[in-house]
């Protein structure tokens, strides 16, 4: 680890700073699109107007001939969109691959001053990020950048998860942090066949009652993910850095993919990524705060005063820590708001 004297310094002579603070922006969905589809391609100016995070993806699911083709697509896409508020990102190839040199050096060096963080897949360790770091400073410094580009790590190999705090704390760069499902399942040798979700073989079963071992007991669907998810919040927070469910791949169980949205909202999760236009709106639904959960938030921070001792509201004990928790959901209401003119009349802010 670096000596928290230099953590600060730039990597490369004439790379901008790095920065203090992660900037907390609307982030409730990365939107994935495939820059080497020309007809996807053309709905981005359209699409980036709905979302928080539009995602250029370079990685999975780009077909290795095309994977040149959607290099230069999203270096295409970038120059001639005006983005807005939205921020763009980009997932590269992974570290072990032949195109992640070509990818950060041409899309750095090409559209450095449009990209907001550049998300690497498979990281297992700090020493994935540093090599990252100190290219990403090397690339700014040649193209002149006046602010550095960020770094988020999908969380999909067993390797990366035991090293998960590590990873989050590896650079002043690092913004966040995104579960990745599908190919941490195949890591571990998890014996599911999906990507993202629950599995209906994962369950709890009540004890029999009586000889007949099938009768009059309950089974529950237990969560898969639980665990992880909650490992990846801790280590986000520890480190001042944004938690982010993935993947949901099948598109047409628009519940399911609420569920699995809701709980990682729940457990601290900032966003999740949208692979279809249907999972934006579940997304903005699920990580936009419930407006009966702001009104009982600020109703709890005005009656808190000055945040300390205890106050009874509908019978309940409120105190310092759940006036926390209220500020919690009120800051992201705010933030929310600022940008959604319907939110902001939905919380009344
Ligand atoms: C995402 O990349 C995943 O593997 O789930
Ligand atoms: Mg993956």
């Amino acid at each position: 680890m670096r000596p928290p004297r230099t953590f600060l310094r730039p990597l490369a002579v004439g790379a901008p700073a790095p920065v203090t603070e992660i900037p907390v922006k609307p982030s409730r969905m990365i939107h994935f699109f495939d820059p080497s589809n020309e007809k996807m391609a053309a709905k981005v100016p359209d699409i980036a107007a709905k979302v928080d995070i539009i995602l250029g993806n370079l990685e999975d699911a780009i077909k290795t001939e095309m994977k040149e083709a959607a290099r230069q697509g999203l270096v295409d896409i970038a120059k001639k969109t005006d983005f807005g508020e939205t921020q763009l990102w980009t997932r590269v190839n992974s570290l072990d691959s032949p195109w992640v040199l070509d990818d950060l050096t041409t899309l750095v060096t090409e559209i450095g001053d449009k990209l907001d963080v550049i998300m690497v897949p498979k990281v297992e360790g700090a020493q994935d990020i540093h090599y990252v770091d100190r290219l990403l400073a090397q690339l700014e410094a040649r193209a002149g950048l006046d602010r550095p580009i960020l770094v988020h790590a999908i969380l999909e190999t067993a390797q990366g998860m035991v090293n998960v705090e590590e990873i989050a704390g590896a650079s002043p760069r690092m913004q966040g942090l995104s579960l990745g499902p599908a190919d941490l399942a195949a890591s571990r040798r998890m014996k599911t066949t999906r990507v993202g979700g629950g599995h209906p073989g994962y369950l709890v079963r009540t004890d029999p009652v009586s000889d007949d071992l099938t009768e009059g007991r309950t089974t529950a669907q237990q969560d898969l993910w639980h665990y992880t998810i909650a490992r990846m919040v801790d280590a986000c927070a520890a480190h001042d850095i944004l938690p982010f469910y993935g993947p949901f791949g099948d598109i047409k169980d628009v519940v399911a993919c609420e569920d699995q949205f809701r709980n990682a909202y729940l457990l601290g999760c900032v966003g999740a990524w949208s692979l279809h236009p249907v999972q934006i709106d579940i997304a903005k639904k699920v990580f936009s705060p419930d407006p009966a959960d702001v009104a009982h938030a600020k109703r709890v921070v005005e009656a808190m005063g000055d945040g300390s001792g205890a106050v009874m509201i509908d019978g309940k004990m409120e105190d310092d820590a759940s006036c926390k928790q209220c500020l919690v959901m009120l800051d992201l209401a705010k933030a929310l708001a600022e940008r959604d003119p319907e939110l902001a009349e939905a919380y009344d802010l």
